[in-house]
């Protein structure tokens, strides 16, 4: 039961192969470790035990790509992290979203076919549903205009899948996450931001520990309960372990269609600000904050109907809110530790 993980030194990525190492899966990592660090696999090591076999390759680079993919022709599926994800980021650097998620995506398309590889779970994002109009969204809430070229890079990766599967033999599961938070209980693997971070919840640990002066919650004019954005946070280790749900479905032959799609929600729309204050609850910290302009990108609420997940794959959210937030602040005071290892 080899298992092929892209951007698997990733935050998401690396909590998947933990779940997939448990639950008995030999891992093979591809990465090139553009927004990751190479720590993931000593810390996917202390969890399990044992460290995936490791490449260190570019998906741009179809070559290289081909190369590893055939040496491991002999796995029952590839699950497909690996991308670029800011949304501002994006917005100021459109080409290079563009070139290297679809790049990536057709090379690891075209492998799929060349060596037979029969089930492919695909990173989507719940961004492809742009400024819904009806909360919560299914799977068949009608997708809007991409509200960033990322969320664009996304539903353009969902049609190419959806138009080129037909085509093939391999079985595909498109899964919609949410906003991921939180880290592994150990606190031996989190979320490592590269830089500045982009996301809520490193923002929010990284002003607890003073590294950032203060937190800015972008857009306070929101037509929203408490004029902040509202999100639906969803633990990553709820995320990881729908990752090998989806890819045991896929195994058991339970997918009807060549292309399936499932939203990764707790169901629960929680507010930037009402996430502030359960940090606040589990941590003890106070958050100094401030209320900024919007930020380019980002749309006004959006969150889960999981109910087709419930229903097919049995994947129930092990975690709340709560325990989300105080495991991020665990990983981040674990990360002062760890400063030396990355
Ligand atoms: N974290 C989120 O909030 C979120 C939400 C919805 C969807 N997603 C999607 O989930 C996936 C994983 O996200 P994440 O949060 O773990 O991001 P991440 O940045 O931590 O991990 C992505 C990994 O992909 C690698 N990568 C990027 N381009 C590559 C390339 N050309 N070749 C090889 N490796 C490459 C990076 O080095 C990184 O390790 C992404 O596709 C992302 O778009 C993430």
């Amino acid at each position: 039961m080899k298992v092929i993980v892209t951007g698997g030194t990733g935050y998401i990525g690396s909590h998947t192969i933990v779940d997939l190492m448990e639950h008995g899966f030999e891992v093979v990592c591809i990465d090139n470790l553009s927004r990751s660090r190479k720590y993931a696999l000593k810390g996917i090591e202390k969890i399990t035990g044992k460290a995936p076999l490791f490449y260190p390759v570019d998906l741009c680079d179809k070559e290289a790509t081909f190369e590893v993919i055939s040496e491991h022709r002999d796995a029952v599926g590839i699950i497909h992290f690996a991308a670029l994800k800011s949304v501002p980021e994006s917005v100021v650097k459109p080409l290079e979203y563009y070139s290297n998620n679809i790049d990536s995506l057709l090379h690891i398309l075209e492998a799929v076919n060349t060596y037979g590889i029969p089930h492919v779970v695909f990173s989507s994002s719940c961004s492809v549903y742009g400024n819904a109009e009806q909360l919560p969204v299914t799977e068949s809430t009608p997708i809007k205009p991409a509200e960033s070229p990322y969320a664009h890079t996304k539903q353009i990766g969902e049609d190419i899948i959806r138009n080129a599967a037909p085509a093939g033999q391999a079985r595909y599961i498109l899964l919609r996450y949410f906003n991921p938070i939180g880290a592994h209980p150990s606190s031996w693997i989190g979320e490592i931001p590269m830089d500045k971070p982009n996301n809520l919840v490193p923002f929010i640990t990284q002003t607890a520990t003073g590294k950032l002066p203060k937190l800015t919650v972008y857009g306070n004019d929101y037509p929203t309960r408490d004029s902040s954005c509202i999100r639906d946070y969803i633990h990553v280790c709820d995320i990881a372990h729908a990752h090998t749900l989806a890819l045991q479905y896929l195994m058991a032959g339970k997918s009807e269609t060549a292309v399936d799609i499932f939203n990764l929600g707790s169901g629960n729309g929680v507010s930037v600000l009402e996430a502030i204050h359960a940090f606040e609850k589990v941590s003890g910290q106070k958050l100094p904050y401030t209320l900024g302009e919007r930020r380019a990108g980002d749309v006004v609420a959006v969150y889960a109907d999981n109910t087709k997940a419930a229903t097919l794959l049995d994947w129930h959210c092990q975690y709340t809110l709560e325990d989300a937030m105080l495991s991020a602040w665990n990983w981040e005071l674990k990360m002062q530790e760890l400063q030396g290892e990355f």
